[in-house]
């Protein structure tokens, strides 16, 4: 998968995942990355999908409505990709924490929805539900902090309500952050997702 991988400050060992929203791409996390963990190492990866010359993660059939075949063949895809990812540029595959937004934070949700503990904890910017039906792996103690926005109407706070039960249920540790806000990224939800980094990561 086409990436880029930023390396850190010696004596950090610490990797954050960067997974860009619909139209986005490897670039647009950079300065997330930069207010969380300046000193961590970047892998930052470009999803595969191309919906009309707009990068995404995995297909979709309309808006909110997924591509299920789809998304578990990328889901297992990018997990791949991520040990390939730590062999070739040396990074601790044990040592991460995905930042994802929109369609970064729904592959990401369908990461922790498809595989035990993949990494060491998520921060997830106005995700959805990646799936309905299927058991969860086990998650006890894994943290997960969600951005959501009360007036967002892509990730409705419903959906948002529903994956927090959902990862909670599993044993996840999940903090949501509401703000009166849409579906964009806010400096606000920023700032709380690394005062929440802060306390759950280092
Ligand atoms: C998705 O398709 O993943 C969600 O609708 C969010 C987005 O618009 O990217």
């Amino acid at each position: 998968m086409k990436h880029i991988f930023k390396q850190g400050k010696q004596g950090n060992d610490h990797t954050l995942l960067l997974l860009h929203g619909t139209g986005g791409d490897e670039n647009d996390l950079l300065p997330i990355a930069e207010m969380i963990d300046p000193e961590a190492s970047v892998l930052s990866v470009r999803g595969n999908v191309d919906e009309n010359g707009m990068n995404r993660f995995f297909r979709r059939l309309g808006e909110g409505i997924f591509d299920e075949e789809d998304l578990i063949f990328r889901t297992k895809e990018l997990h791949e990709f991520i040990d390939e990812a730590a062999k070739e540029h040396g990074f601790d595959r044990n040592n991460m924490t995905a930042i994802g937004y929109s369609n970064g934070a729904n592959i990401a949700a369908s990461l922790l929805y498809h595989f035990e503990k993949p990494l060491n904890d998520a921060i997830l910017l106005h995700p959805m539900v990646p799936r309905r039906g299927i058991d969860l792996p086990e998650m006890t103690g894994f943290p997960v902090f969600i951005g959501a926005g009360a007036n967002d109407p892509i990730c409705s706070p419903e959906e948002t309500d529903e994956l927090e039960k959902t990862l909670s249920a599993a044993g996840a540790l999940v903090e949501v952050f509401w703000a009166n806000q849409g579906h964009q990224l806010t400096r606000e939800e920023v700032d709380n997702a690394k005062a929440w980094y802060d306390n759950n990561t280092k």
